[in-house]
């Protein structure tokens, strides 16, 4: 049946539910990890990253209590999407135990705690925002959007700087995940911010309260921290700019570049001076090879 125009959605939420799965890694040995070497900044930002795919269901509590409950695509993307992200936390949990490097049973419950007041703020004000503007579906999409390019980005800068094949092939089948995750909402956002309404709260929102990935959930110096790891050097400024490249593409967000402005306050805040490029031939990354 022919869908409008109107409610045609490039990326296909069928698709998507149909083959949503957890990630497998069961063909891959994790004791042979140990056989190869992981750095100890690998280890911490597999912790971080643990602990922010964790924390995906007290998101998802966040988001169910704005209008995405009232949208059927995105209830339906999103119990799909919070089932994939909880294996992707218990995923690299199974790598850092395989290593040695445990994490706590009470892990999760710690992080939470330790969330700061801004996030509770967040969750308070998008539920008040929603039910004075049905313009708000934009802003939680284009964040989400943000968020799991930034992860999908950060993933293959891990599979492609790491030593430990196992570790590669684990985060290259997480960023696999991550890329749909970001196909749904790009598209999504791409067609709610058509409205002028939209696009103005969005950037208000996005102005006014984005943070990059885990930001509210981690310390605000382990988030300068990761995207200093990430980031750092001059392929993470190209990787920065990309993605502000292509957030900057949906409908009002021509001036967003906080990727690269967050890389280079965290570089400051971390004593480094932000290096440049020099090779303008920088291999496309995973992005490019997405079709958003
Ligand atoms: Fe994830
Ligand atoms: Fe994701």
């Amino acid at each position: 049946m022919p869908e409008s125009t109107e409610n045609t959605l490039q990326f296909d939420v069928e698709k998507y539910v149909r083959n949503s799965k957890k990630v497998d890694i069961s063909d891959l040995d994790l004791a042979q990890a140990l056989n190869y070497p992981v750095t100890d900044e690998e280890v911490r930002a597999l912790t971080y990253m643990c602990d922010i795919e964790s924390h995906t269901i007290v998101y998802l509590r966040a988001i169910l209590n704005t209008c995405a409950i009232e949208d059927p695509q995105t209830t339906s993307f999103l119990s799909c999407w919070a089932y994939e992200e909880f294996f992707h936390g218990h995923t690299i949990r199974q790598f850092l135990n395989a290593i040695g490097a445990p994490v706590s049973a009470t892990r999760m419950l710690e992080v939470q705690q330790a969330s700061s007041f801004t996030e509770w703020l967040k969750e308070l004000g998008s539920s008040i925002l929603c039910r004075f503007s049905r313009y708000f579906h934009g802003a939680y999409l284009t964040y989400g959007a943000i968020s799991e390019l930034s992860t999908l980005e950060g993933y293959g800068v891990l599979a492609r700087r790491t030593k430990n094949p196992i570790l590669a092939e684990i985060v290259r089948r997480l960023a696999k995940d991550e890329r749909r995750h970001f196909s749904f909402y790009y598209n999504k956002a791409k067609l709610e911010l058509q409205a002028r309404n939209a696009q103005r709260l969005t950037n208000f929102v996005i102005r006014n309260f984005w943070l990059p990935v885990g930001g509210g959930v981690k310390s605000d110096s382990e988030v300068s921290w990761i995207l200093s790891f990430i980031l750092g050097d001059p392929d993470g400024e190209e990787i920065a700019s990309r993605i502000d490249g292509t957030i900057a593409r949906l409908p009002g967000l021509e001036w967003f570049d906080r990727l690269s402005r967050s890389r280079t306050e965290a570089l400051q805040e971390m004593g480094r001076a932000p290096r440049r490029h020099s090779n303008a031939n920088y291999p496309q990354s995973a992005l490019a090879e997405s079709r958003v």
